[in-house]
């Protein structure tokens, strides 16, 4: 699909959520990509500093690049620096039985974030998305949707700090109101600018792109996160396919009055027959699915893995292997812990004493326990297991901050009693609410307010809330 950034040179690079293709079949340029995308790459300092703030040693998808690029994760790390919290955002297209290895890559290292940063997490499951975009039926996205979050649990997500949800059913919630807002702030000209729509693209894939930015801003989850719409920041792990999403909902944050969410963007997890795209699950030949067998595995990658060898095994030794194109170096890269054995690897077989057949055995030796082991962690993932991962009953807001353990002692009755039904335990109230209760209980009486009080105030916020919005939008559109 032709989108802003590749109308010049459609016959170059192709990077969009549902198309990704190299120049001439090669493999992507990342450094154009960041250009036309205008993200920042992520450099070693930011990569230290991010060790510093967490204490943790990074991932190997920040230490090895995979994870290069970003907008606004500087922001992120100053405000939680400074004791500020945020909240994590991912997602899946529901649009097979199971995920391949490249789902796992944001999957996994959203997983490493939580637990670094702890922090919460959603994860949205687009079945409608896929319904639109795929000849699926929506019941059957629908089905897919809840098997594809077994996968998601299964990498090891906190149930108390992780919402997962099918946007299918969550939709009759305020994540609605914020895609109506959204939706009514991007003209048919901007998304066919950013996403290559044309006169044949379906009204719901036109559509679309306000569900996928809606869950940027906290208040989409009120059981999670409580009403306000910049009680937190938001982070975003993901390949960097789904960057235009994220450009049309910075672009409208500020008119709506939330934050402009941030991004950590990952290369892509090549197919196995080489780098000219990203792996596909329809491809089954370029795919290696995480309920493959060991069987499975090996036949693949010896039968398709793109190598960088030579022809005969004495050039091989002469000249050695390429490691610019071997997808089996490639791989390794994502998913070999070690450093030092990845490194070795690396000079056997760029020396020529490693032959093609050997670093591909290598890479089978490492695939096979982790989907063995992803494997035997989806089968302990029952049904109650899932609907706990997707229960809309509030928590407990400062549970899914810091140290797990009952800090439910730490809320006072008030707190407990001012809460809405619906509503996270202890969130933050909105801004404006905030401060009239202060100064109210501030006031001459000091006594503190009753319930009829604290109602007509919230009212009265919610006006003046609604007053700053249109505000905002008047100056946004002076602009
Ligand atoms: P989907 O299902 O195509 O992909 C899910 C996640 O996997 C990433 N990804 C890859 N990463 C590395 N290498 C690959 N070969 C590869 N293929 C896919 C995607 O970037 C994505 O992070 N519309 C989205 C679902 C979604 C979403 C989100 C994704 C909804 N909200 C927020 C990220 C962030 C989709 O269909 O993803």
């Amino acid at each position: 699909m032709e989108t802003e950034s590749t109308r010049n040179e459609a016959k170059e690079q192709v990077v969009t959520p549902w198309d990704v293709e190299g120049a001439d079949g090669g493999g992507i340029d990342y450094a154009k990509l960041v250009r036309d995308f205008g993200c920042s790459t992520i450099d070693e300092e930011m990569v230290k500093r991010i060790e510093r703030v967490t204490g943790m040693r990074a991932h190997p998808f920040l230490r090895r690049g995979m994870f290069f690029a970003h907008r606004e994760l500087d922001l992120i790390l100053s405000a939680y620096e400074k004791g500020e919290k945020f909240y994590l955002y991912t997602g899946r297209g529901p649009s097979s039985e199971s995920l391949h290895l490249g789902h796992l890559i944001p999957f996994h290292f959203t997983k490493w974030l939580q637990d670094a940063f702890k922090v919460p997490l959603v994860i949205q499951l687009t079945d409608d998305e896929k319904f639109l975009w795929k000849d699926l039926s929506l019941e059957e996205c629908g089905r897919l949707a809840r098997e594809n979050a077994k996968d998601i649990i299964a990498c090891g997500f906190d149930p108390k700090r992780t919402f997962i949800f099918s946007d299918v059913q969550y939709m009759s919630t305020p994540m609605y109101t914020n895609m109506m807002k959204i939706a009514k702030c991007v003209t048919l000209n901007q998304v066919r600018g950013i996403f290559g729509f044309t006169g044949e693209s379906n009204i719901g894939q036109v559509g679309f792109p306000p569900t996928q930015a809606a869950p940027s801003f906290p208040d989409c989850f009120p059981h999670m996160f409580g009403e306000s719409k910049t009680s937190l920041r938001c982070l975003i792990p993901c390949a960097i396919d789904q960057d235009p999403y994220f450009r049309m909902t910075r672009d409208v944050a500020p008119r709506i009055g939330g934050y402009k969410p941030a991004l950590i963007e990952s290369r892509f997890f090549p197919a196995l027959k080489g780098e000219s795209g990203k792996m596909s699950a329809s491809d089954a030949t370029s795919a290696i699915y995480v309920t493959d067998t060991p069987k499975e595995i090996k036949n693949k990658v010896n039968k398709y893995a793109f190598s960088g060898g030579q022809l005969t095994v004495e050039e091989h030794r002469r000249l050695g292997g390429n490691l610019d194109t071997d997808i089996s170096w490639k791989w390794l890269n994502f998913f070999l812990d070690d450093d030092e054995a990845l490194a070795k690897i690396g000079e056997d077989y760029s020396s020529g004493r490693m032959l093609s057949g050997e670093i591909k055995a290598k890479l089978i030796e490492t695939l096979i326990p982790i989907c063995q082991g992803h494997q035997e962690a989806r089968a302990k993932v029952t049904d109650e297991i899932i609907d706990e991962f997707m229960s809309t009953q509030p928590r407990l807001y400062a549970s899914l901050f810091g140290e797990m353990g009952d800090v439910a002692g730490a809320l006072d009755e008030a707190t407990i009693a001012n809460t809405k039904p619906g509503v996270a335990i202890g969130a933050p109230l909105p801004e404006e609410l905030t401060k009239k209760i202060s100064k109210a209980q501030t006031g001459e009486d000091g006594e503190p307010m009753s319930k009829s009080q604290l109602k007509k105030l919230a009212k009265e916020a919610e006006i003046a809330r609604k007053k700053a919005e249109k505000a905002a939008a008047k100056a946004a559109a002076a602009n």
